[in-house]
């Protein structure tokens, strides 16, 4: 065959002459979106997120399926492109039938991964249900005993019956973590050589502090008390919160490296010039204070509250931040939390010279509230259908007399198995997802058909979601490539076209060796594996 020259967005290309566009501009380095087409597959055509426009045509085509030819003049990075991407994106997401994070995790203040840790809990996993808790979560024994449980207000079963226990599954991993010999210690970055002052031992500055020293960070600690812990020492009642719970948990933070130096007093003891003059950064989280001293330590305020940016948590000095209720009237611990892990994200995007943009959120594809009938075929196929459990009365706890009993291990997996798994297994590899950010295509824009929600098959290892199917045609391609005597096939017409499995037969018979190819190539999380690797980055920042 004979090569032929193009130009693509300027640049001259050399390939043989018929190659998709899309092939020859992505070797020659140029990024084109694309979610129907597989290189050396026949192009779908079905997605419109590869188009670009040819000679100068207004028209715009789809790359996967035009040759190169000699002469061509190829435009991709132009507006009338990528008004059309989007255009096409919005359109898939008006009735894309998904939620990337559970609806528990995107109401949970600390955006714990919820249904990954009662997967792990369910399985009796209880070093890896540690790691996804403490991923968010420094303290899940004294979190899992006081939160108000905004995530059970968000969670999907309490429409159907009652809330899944998340707070109490937490509290369970957090209790087993500190019964255990060998407690969860978080992998720590390399050094960085850089030190950081963090004045206050609340939850807030606890928190920070964990996560600065997982970043590589030399984290000094500052309190004015002889106690770290600050006010749980005092708001909760000890049925509620052992003492001990509290000297256990933030205890485990010196095995980590991390000091406490008590009674130090900024305006006192320790002076903020000083602090800035000998740390890299300095972090605030003093609770509610006097003005008066801020002031007097060259801070500005702004009517009662402290001047600071609300995106980069910087006061006005650049290399003082400020977090926790010096800032904010929440009072409730979790939000604590939340503002300690946000802070540390700010200091190292400080520290290690980014921007400052503190927590990014993700595209989170939100799917309608399911309907009791919905959820019943959800139940009868795939979980626990009993109703909440209950930690025994005579259960005990393994820390004070005195307290509210919690889950033995048995229930805590028997609760455990009663979610039903909302979030989405493909989130961090998701071209929809990836594409629809990068864009910035509003799932809301266009109103399409509800196709109704499908959870994961706990029965099945592979699972087909029609909910997230885009109808892209690439498994019924490959499955057929991969001479499936099954394979997959369409249903239906137009907005109420299928890909199913012919005759009604399971997944797995369809794909026999081309389910892992299948859930590969597939764009969104329609294919995919029930036993995923569990997610311990986190998908909400980018740092
Ligand atoms: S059922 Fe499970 S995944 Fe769904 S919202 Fe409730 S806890 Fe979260
Ligand atoms: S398929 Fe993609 S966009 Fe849809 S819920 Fe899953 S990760 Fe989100
Ligand atoms: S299930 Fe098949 S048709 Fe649907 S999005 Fe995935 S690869 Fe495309
Ligand atoms: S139309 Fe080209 S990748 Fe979908």
């Amino acid at each position: 065959m004979s090569k032929v020259k193009f130009t693509y967005d300027g640049q001259e290309i050399e390939v043989e002459e018929g190659t998709p566009v899309i092939d020859a501009a992505r070797d020659a380095g140029f990024q084109i979106p694309s979610m129907c087409y597989e290189k050396g597959h026949c192009a779908q055509n079905s997605c419109l997120t590869c188009v670009v426009k040819v000679n100068g045509n207004p028209n715009v085509v789809p790359s996967c399926s035009r040759p190169a030819e000699e002469g061509l003049v190829i435009e991709s990075d132009c507006q009338e492109v990528w008004e059309v991407r989007k255009t096409a994106l919005e359109l898939i997401l008006s009735d894309h039938i998904g939620n990337c994070y559970a609806p528990c995790t995107a109401v949970c203040p600390a955006r714990m991964e919820i249904p990954q840790m009662l997967r792990q809990v369910t399985e009796g996993d209880y070093e890896s249900a540690i790691k996804t808790v403490k991923r968010d979560i420094p303290f899940p024994a004294i979190l899992g005993r006081i939160c108000p449980e905004a995530c059970e207000g968000g969670c999907r079963r309490g429409r159907y019956d009652t809330p899944e226990a998340i707070c109490s599954v937490e509290r369970f991993v957090g209790d087993q973590d500190l019964m255990s010999d060998s407690p969860y210690m978080p992998e720590f970055k390399s050094k960085k050589g850089k030190k950081v002052a963090v004045i206050g031992a609340g939850i807030t500055g606890l928190t920070a502090a964990y996560y600065l020293t997982v970043e590589g960070y030399d984290v000094e600690i500052f309190e004015s008390e002889g106690k770290a812990g600050g006010s749980i020492h005092t708001q909760f009642s000890r049925s509620e919160l052992p003492e001990s719970i509290i000297d256990k948990e933030i205890a485990h933070l010196g095995k980590m490296g991390l000091e406490v130096q008590h009674q130090k007093t900024l305006g006192a003891e320790i002076q903020l010039y000083e602090l800035c003059e000998s740390y890299d950064a300095v972090l605030l989280t003093l609770g509610k204070v006097d003005s008066e001293m801020l002031v007097a330590q060259g801070l500005e305020m702004k009517g009662k509250k402290l001047k600071t940016d609300a995106q980069t948590m910087q006061s006005t000095i650049p290399k003082v931040f400020i977090a926790g209720a010096m800032t904010h009237n929440k009072d409730r611990k979790v939000y604590s939390i939340a503002a300690g892990k946000s802070v540390s994200i700010c200091l190292t995007q400080f520290l290690s010279g980014k921007p400052i943009v503190g927590r990014e959120k993700r595209f989170n594809s939100v799917t309608p509230p399911m309907s009791k009938e919905n959820i019943h075929t959800t139940l009868e196929k795939v979980v626990n259908q009993e109703d909440r459990y209950a930690p025994a009365e005579e259960a005990g706890t393994p820390f004070s007399k005195e307290e509210l009993p919690g889950f033995e291990p048995t229930v805590a997996a028997q609760e455990s198995s009663r979610c039903l798994h909302c979030d989405c297994r493909a989130k961090d590899a998701c071209d929809l997802r990836d594409y629809s950010e990068l864009v910035g295509a509003s799932q809301k824009h266009y109103k399409g058909v509800n196709r109704g929600f499908n959870p994961l098959n706990q029965d099945d290892d592979i699972h087909l979601d029609a909910g997230k199917c885009l109808q892209c045609g690439l498994c019924v391609q490959l499955s057929q490539d991969a001479g499936e005597e099954l394979g997959l096939t369409y249903k239906g017409r137009g907005f109420y076209t299928e890909i199913v499995v012919p005759f009604d037969k399971p997944l797995s018979q369809a794909l026999t060796h081309s389910a892992k190819a299948c859930a590969e190539a597939c764009p969104t999380g329609a294919i995919s594996f029930k036993n995923e690797s569990p997610t311990y980055n986190n998908p909400h920042d980018k740092c």
